[in-house]
């Protein structure tokens, strides 16, 4: 197959219906490629001005912003404009916490839901934080190597299972799980899923509602492009929304300001919040969710995913030394794309110094994070040739 050049990829950006986006993002420090969506998205332009609008608010109302300004309702509103994006139904998701502090909740709501099972399976080489937070959460959490081992779907869960926790996409290798396999096999065996989309989502297609999953978390600061330490999210399945809300804080009341000494959950998702929301993190990931107003998520993903399969072919037809270590079917590879490389380290170094912003990950593997929303056919055909450059350079 010939080698896609830069005038190929110019012309797949003229013709992109998604490109006018790239003109929403704030342009990065000059002569630097950035392909680090997978740890934080660029900062949508909107961004200043949403923070602005929040300092006002806050110099003018002060306490009144509570009350008059749409502070406290954000959680549920932006839940309701991620939800498409993450194939969720409406009123399902909530934006909140950390991704961690919602695994916790969804990891007890699904096994208060499954009285008298003790076991939560996750994958031995899932996200670090999804096992300690499962450790502590769950009276047993069962390490597997993998829960589609053999060629068997959840082979080997206990008989006890109350859920299984899966890493949607692998945080080194971006191998993505069929979602609604898993989803089957576990409801098969009476176990509920809680699904760690956070590499995925605002990538490629969760579709929570349509796999079955019962409760979904993932970060907003990746592929959402909410900011640094922006706030996660949370999906219920409406099917458990009358659930007890494991941290039944006072902003999950039906009526917070009521201070009831008894606690009321509100309807819907709008229960599983604990605190006062982060009114600053809010109005920044609101900016980058309102990127998504007129785009179809559909094909959003169908560019992703040819972003990835491009990159990958530029990359085996011009740099020897890189293998891919993701899928090539992009139905199976999630928000980023990874290479192997026999010294990993050193050659993450030297993207550096090439100015290549991508990350390293133990013990061999580079990964290059890609976005729907603000990356060209164009940057992706620039990163192969740096990487062609760095490969010459490196055999010299
Ligand atoms: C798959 C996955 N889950 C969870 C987290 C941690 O999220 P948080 O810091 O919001 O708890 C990360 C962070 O990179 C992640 O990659």
């Amino acid at each position: 197959m010939a080698m896609p050049s830069r005038a190929d990829c110019e012309s797949l950006d003229a013709r992109d219906p998604l490109g006018r986006l790239i003109g929403e993002f704030a342009a990065g420090e000059p002569g630097w490629l950035y392909f680090d969506a997978n740890s934080i998205g660029a900062m949508p332009r909107a961004a200043q001005g949403a923070l602005g609008r929040i300092a006002d608010e806050w110099r003018r109302l002060r306490r009144r912003g509570w009350k008059d300004s749409d502070w406290l309702d954000a959680p549920v509103r932006l839940g309701n404009k991620l939800a498409p994006i993450i194939g969720a139904e409406p009123g399902s998701v909530v934006v909140c916490d950390s991704t961690s502090v919602n695994i916790y909740k969804a990891v007890r709501m699904a096994l208060a839901l499954r009285p008298g099972r003790k076991t939560v399976v996750a994958e031995a080489g899932a996200f670090p934080t999804d096992l300690y937070v499962a450790e502590a959460a769950a009276p047993v959490l069962k390490r597997v190597d993998s829960l589609t081992g053999g060629g068997q779907t959840l082979g080997s869960v206990p008989s006890d299972t109350a859920a299984v926790l899966v890493t949607h996409t692998d945080y080194r290798s971006a191998y993505r799980h069929d979602l609604a396999a898993l989803c089957r096999a576990a409801h098969e065996r009476g176990a509920l899923v809680v699904c760690d989309a956070s590499h995925s989502a605002g990538a490629v297609e969760v579709g929570l509602a349509a796999s079955g999953a019962d409760f979904g978390v993932g970060c907003g600061y990746k592929y959402l492009c909410g900011g640094p330490g922006a706030p996660a999210w949370l999906y219920v399945a409406p099917r458990h929304q009358s659930a007890a809300p494991v941290i039944p804080g006072w902003m999950g009341h039906a009526d917070p300001m009521a201070m009831s000494p008894d606690y009321k959950p509100a309807p819907g998702a709008k229960r599983h919040l604990a605190g006062t929301p982060p009114v600053a993190g809010n109005a920044l990931m609101e900016a980058a969710l309102d990127l998504w107003r007129d785009i179809d998520p559909q094909a959003a993903f169908a560019k992703h995913a040819a972003l990835g399969d491009l990159l990958i072919r530029l990359v085996e037809q011009q740099c020897p030394d890189l293998s891919p270590a993701s899928p090539h079917d992009p139905a199976r590879r999630g928000g980023f794309v990874s290479f192997r490389h026999r010294d990993a380290s050193a050659f993450a170094d030297a993207l550096e110094a090439a100015k290549v912003v991508a990350s390293y990950r133990a013990p061999d593997v580079v990964r290059f994070g890609l976005s729907p929303l603000y990356h060209r056919y164009a940057d992706i055909w620039a990163l192969g040739e740096r990487l062609r450059q760095l490969e010459t350079v490196r055999m010299q």
